[in-house]
């Protein structure tokens, strides 16, 4: 079967770097970062309007202490990262703006599909410990419950493979994963 132009975007930049040794160098900063951040052990992604260009759903201020307190509440508890015990994760990412624009600031848990609002730090700790703990929406702050449809795109080539085949040669103690050599880092 002939490969779409879709599939080929999938797994090749339309501008790839070139192959020197910064390009390699950078290829295996690529890997080892998707490795660190366990991408493949997301249980929940956590997107957060902060720090906005344009701040209209709250005060920059605001956004940002939000954003700080979700953060270092996420690290503090080790949900961040995956342990032995727990090997799943919770993703977060700051979003310029999530075009709700009133009563923020505004947050969207996935794959739950549960949006909240006005998540000063104080409803951040309840929504950290009442859903992503405990699994039950904080209906206090919660408006809309869309979790989105489980469409699994087709598709031919074992991704988790193909970053591990950039990763140098260094094995983990998990015979099934390799490691990279550089931490990737976030914001
Ligand atoms: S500025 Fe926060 S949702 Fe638009």
């Amino acid at each position: 079967m002939q490969k779409s132009q879709t599939d080929n975007d999938l797994t090749q930049p339309s501008n790839p770097e070139p192959l020197n040794l910064n390009g390699v160098a950078q290829k295996n900063t690529f890997a080892a970062n998707v490795q660190s951040l366990g991408l493949n052990q997301i249980q929940r992604h956590v997107f957060l309007c902060a720090d906005q260009t344009k701040p209209k759903c709250c005060s920059k201020k605001a956004g940002l202490e939000a954003w700080e307190y979700l953060k270092k509440r996420l690290q503090e508890l080790k949900l961040d990262q995956s342990t032995e015990a727990q090997p799943s994760l919770i993703f977060r990412t700051k979003a310029n703006c999530l075009r709700v624009c009133a009563q923020g600031p505004i947050m969207v848990v996935y794959p739950d599909g549960v949006w909240y609002r006005n998540v000063t730090p104080e409803a951040i700790e309840r929504i950290i410990k009442e859903h992503l703990i405990g699994n039950k929406v904080v209906e206090e702050y919660a408006f809309l419950i869309h979790p989105l449809p489980e469409i699994v795109p087709s598709c031919e080539k074992d991704f988790p493979e193909i970053v591990q085949a950039e990763l140098p040669h260094q094995h983990s103690a998990n015979p099934d994963v390799e490691i990279g050599l550089e931490q990737g880092t976030g914001q």
